[in-house]
């Protein structure tokens, strides 16, 4: 009997967010009433497309257990770490009795609250028959420098250049492994990466440029901007 592909949804959420210059880490600013993660984790349960969502949070982290969603029964929550690609691994092993290696998961960051279910489910249809899987990316359309100290030393041919985003979609089995091999590798800044290292391809979908990451103190104006004028 074969049993049926699952999908998951991985979010690490472990980070200090220094670049924010705030009094608490950077998910847990306010945006629409709501908390940056929270909006987040509605948008992935929403989608109605996740077994359960594992969430990476900082063992010292008071703001998650105040939460309500922190108690949604398809909410689990992990131990995070050091860097972002362990906070990642660490909830993969925290969902291991459940999942099976071939099934999918979407790693998405949850300083990205503007993701919609119109991205979630581009990513899946474009790529659940792929055999690596791949990542939401947006195209440059700036001119990109090669830069040392503040002298140019070269312009990239941007026609190869995408940004990478999330979610970022990779079976179980061979995500967990990849990132266990690449454990402590400093170029690991996202999935695909360790992927890479190990040879593959994953696939790039062109995602929507309201998919942005909360940085610095001005995204969550337009953060807030985006969401009032989603639809979708
Ligand atoms: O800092 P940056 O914006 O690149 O972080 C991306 C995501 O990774 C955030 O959601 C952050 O909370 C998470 N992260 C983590 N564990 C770390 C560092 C970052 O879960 N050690």
């Amino acid at each position: 009997m074969t049993t049926a592909i699952k999908f998951w949804a991985v979010v690490p959420a472990a980070g200090v967010g220094k670049r924010m210059n705030a009094d608490r880490p950077k998910q847990y600013l306010e945006l629409a009433g709501k908390t940056v993660i929270e909006h987040t984790l509605l948008r992935l349960l929403s989608a109605n497309v996740f077994t359960a969502v594992a969430v990476a949070i900082s063992k010292e982290d008071p703001y998650w257990p105040e939460l309500e969603v922190s108690g949604h029964e398809q909410v689990i929550t992990a131990d995070g770490g050091k860097e972002r690609a362990d906070s990642v691994l660490s909830a993969l092993k925290s969902i291991r009795d459940l999942a099976s290696d071939e099934d999918w998961v979407l790693v998405h960051d949850a300083a990205r609250p503007c993701i919609t279910a119109t991205d979630i489910n581009l990513l899946i249809d474009t790529l659940r028959a792929d055999e690596v899987g791949g990542i939401l990316a947006l195209s440059s359309h700036d001119t990109l420098k090669d830069v040392q100290g503040k002298n140019i030393v070269g312009t990239l041919d941007r026609s190869h250049i995408w940004r990478a985003l999330t979610p970022q979609m990779f079976k179980y089995g061979s995500l967990k492994n990849a990132l266990e091999i690449a454990e402590g590798n400093p170029a690991i800044t996202d999935e695909a990466s360790a992927l890479e290292l190990q040879g593959l391809q994953p696939k790039i979908v062109e995602g929507r440029p309201d998919n942005i990451k909360i940085t610095r103190p001005e995204d969550l104006a337009l953060a807030q901007f985006y969401m009032e004028h989603q639809n979708d």
